[in-house]
C-alpha cells in the first residue's frame, strides 16, 4: 500500500490486536524474561532507519510485533516479582486502547470534555476509596516520582506562602529556608523531587528507623525540635523493602505540636506501593491517621494494575495544589467551571491516563480493590512461609503487605553469591523474575506481589524454582 493513501484503520487495529492478544494469552506459560536479551541483537534487528519512501502502517505494526515478541518481558503475567511492578487489568487495557484510538489531548475540559469528566470521576472515586478528605484535589501524572514532585511543589507553595513568600513568582533565591524531614530509608524519588524543585538534597534531614524501616516517631520529634520555620515531613505507606507503614497517627500528633509552636508544616505520604491499603478494612490499623496528613502520592500502575504510566498526586489543600501547577495562556480555553486536568500536574499536553483508572475502579468495584490488597498480601505471606520452612532462607521483614525480603543462607557464608546465583538461575529458565537489593549492607532478594493475575499456583511454581536453584548452587 502506498504510504500516502488514507490509513486503513482496520488493518492496523487488526495487526495490533492480534499481536496483543497473542501476547496476553501467552502470559500464563511464557518465560518471564526472554532468554537471549542481547542488546546488540535487538539493535541490529530493529535498526532499519526510515527510508525516503514510507511503509504501510499495518506492515510496520506487524513487523514491530514480531520483531519485539521475543524481547518483551511478561511483566503483566503472574510470575513477575521484581522491583515493584503492577500487572495489567483487562479494564485498564481496554480503556488505554480507547484512549490511544481517541487520541485526546486532555489538558482542558473545553477541548476534550468526555475524558476530562472521566478523569474527574476517577479522581473522586479514588479519594473516596482510600478514605481521604473529600475536598482533596487530584492530578494524574506519569508515576510515583512525578506524583511526589507535584505534592511537594504544592507543599513548597503553601509553606512559603505562609511566611510571606510567593515562590511561583520569586523562585527560591532569597526565600526563607524550607527543611524537609524524611527517614533514612526514604525512597530515592524523594531527594530527586527535591532536586527538581530547586530545594536541593541538602534540604533533607534524615531520621532513623526501626527494624522494619518505619520512621521512629521519637527521632522525628527530636529532629523537629531543632527546626524552625517551614517544614515538610515525608512518610511512607508501603516501604520498598519491607512493605511497612509509618505510624501516621504518631506523626500527625508530633506535627500538630510543631505547627502549634509556630512552624508551618506539611506532611506528605509516599504511598506509591500501598496507599491502596487504605481501601481495605483489614488494614485499618496500618493506615490509621493517614487522612490527617496533607498530601499523598501513589501509583496506579502498581497495585491498582492500570497500564504504565499512571501516578496519582492528591492534596488536601486544593488551592495550594492548583497554585503550584496551574498555567494559563491567552489561546487556551479554561475557566469553563469544569475541571481542567492541566491545573493539577506538571504537563501541558498529555494523554488521558486517568480514564483507565475510571475503568479499572468500575470493573473491580470496592470489593475487588479490597480483595486485590488482601490477596497480594496473603500471597506474599505464602512465599514467606514456604521459603522459611525450606531451611534455605530466612525472611528478614515482618510481611505486613505485598513485599518480602529474603536472606538466602549459604553454608559457606557467602549469602550474596547464593542470592545472585538463585535469582539469575530462575530468571534464565524463565519461570519467574526476582530482583535484589542491598539492605543494611547485606545482599538480599526482594519479592513484590503486585499483579492481580498472580495466584497460588504462580507462587508455588516460583518457590519450586527458587528452591531448586538454591540446591543447585549450595556448595
Ligand atoms: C516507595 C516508592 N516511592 C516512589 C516510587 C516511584 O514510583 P514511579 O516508579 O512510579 O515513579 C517507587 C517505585 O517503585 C516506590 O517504590
Amino acid at each position: 500500500m502506498d504510504a500516502m493513501r488514507p490509513t486503513d484503520w482496520k488493518r492496523v487495529v487488526d495487526a495490533a490486536s492480534a499481536a496483543a492478544l497473542e501476547h496476553l494469552e501467552s502470559l500464563p506459560d511464557r518465560p518471564v524474561l526472554p532468554a537471549a536479551a542481547d542488546h546488540e541483537a535487538i539493535l541490529s534487528l530493529l535498526d532499519r532507519p526510515p527510508g525516503p519512501a514510507g511503509i504501510d502502517a499495518a506492515q510496520v505494526v506487524g513487523e514491530l510485533a514480531s520483531d519485539l515478541r521475543p524481547y518483551i518481558t511478561a511483566q503483566a503475567g503472574g510470575r513477575y516479582f521484581g522491583f515493584v511492578v503492577g500487572g495489567l487489568h483487562p479494564a485498564a487495557l481496554g480503556a488505554e486502547f480507547l484512549v490511544s484510538a481517541w487520541d485526546q489531548n486532555a489538558p482542558m475540559f473545553a477541548a476534550t470534555p468526555g475524558v476530562a469528566v472521566a478523569e474527574e470521576l476517577a479522581a473522586r472515586w479514588f479519594v473516596d476509596l482510600v478514605g481521604l478528605p473529600p475536598q482533596s484535589s487530584v492530578g494524574f501524572v506519569t508515576g510515583g516520582q512525578m506524583a511526589t514532585f507535584t505534592c511537594l511543589a504544592a507543599a513548597r507553595h503553601e509553606l512559603l506562602r505562609e511566611v510571606g513568600w510567593d515562590v511561583e513568582a520569586r523562585g527560591l533565591p532569597g526565600a526563607p529556608p524550607l527543611t524537609v524531614v524524611a527517614k533514612t530509608g526514604v525512597h530515592a524519588t524523594v531527594p530527586r523531587a527535591l532536586r527538581l524543585l530547586g530545594l536541593g538534597e541538602q534540604a533533607l534531614i534524615r531520621v532513623g528507623c526501626d527494624d522494619e524501616d518505619r520512621m521512629r516517631p521519637d527521632l522525628l520529634e527530636e529532629a523537629l525540635a531543632a527546626i524552625e520555620g517551614p517544614t515538610v515531613v515525608v512518610v511512607e505507606s508501603g516501604n520498598v523493602n519491607t512493605g511497612s507503614f509509618d505510624d501516621f497517627e504518631a506523626v500527625a500528633d508530633i506535627v500538630d505540636a510543631h505547627r502549634a509552636a509556630g512552624n508551618p508544616t506539611w506532611v506528605h505520604v509516599d504511598g506509591a506501593i500501598m496507599l491502596l491499603a487504605a481501601a481495605a478494612p483489614s488494614m485499618a490499623d496500618k493506615v490509621a491517621g493517614l487522612d490527617r496528613l496533607d498530601s499523598w502520592s501513589t501509583d496506579g500502575h502498581k497495585l491498582l494494575n492500570v497500564a504504565y504510566d499512571c501516578g496519582i498526586a492528591i492534596c488536601r489543600n486544593a488551592a495550594a495544589h492548583r497554585a503550584a501547577m496551574s498555567v494559563t495562556a491567552a489561546y487556551l480555553e479554561q475557566d469553563t467551571c469544569a475541571r481542567d486536568p492541566l491545573d493539577w500536574g506538571p504537563d501541558f499536553s498529555r494523554r488521558a491516563r486517568g480514564v483507565q483508572v475510571y475503568a479499572t475502579l468500575r470493573s473491580l468495584g470496592r470489593d475487588g480493590v479490597i480483595e486485590l490488597v488482601e490477596r497480594t498480601t496473603s500471597l506474599a505471606r505464602r512465599f514467606a512461609d514456604a521459603l522459611s520452612a525450606s531451611g534455605y532462607a530466612e525472611i528478614v521483614n515482618d510481611v505486613v503487605s505485598n513485599q518480602v525480603l529474603v536472606r538466602w543462607q549459604s553454608p559457606d557464608g557467602d549469602n550474596g553469591r547464593l542470592t545472585d546465583a538463585i535469582m539469575a538461575g530462575v530468571r534464565a529458565e524463565g519461570t519467574a523474575f526476582f530482583t535484589g537489593t542491598t539492605y543494611r549492607g547485606e545482599r538480599l532478594m526482594r519479592i513484590s506481589v503486585s499483579d492481580w493475575a498472580t495466584d497460588e499456583d504462580d507462587v508455588d511454581r516460583a518457590v519450586e524454582a527458587l528452591l531448586r536453584h538454591a540446591r543447585l548452587n549450595i556448595r
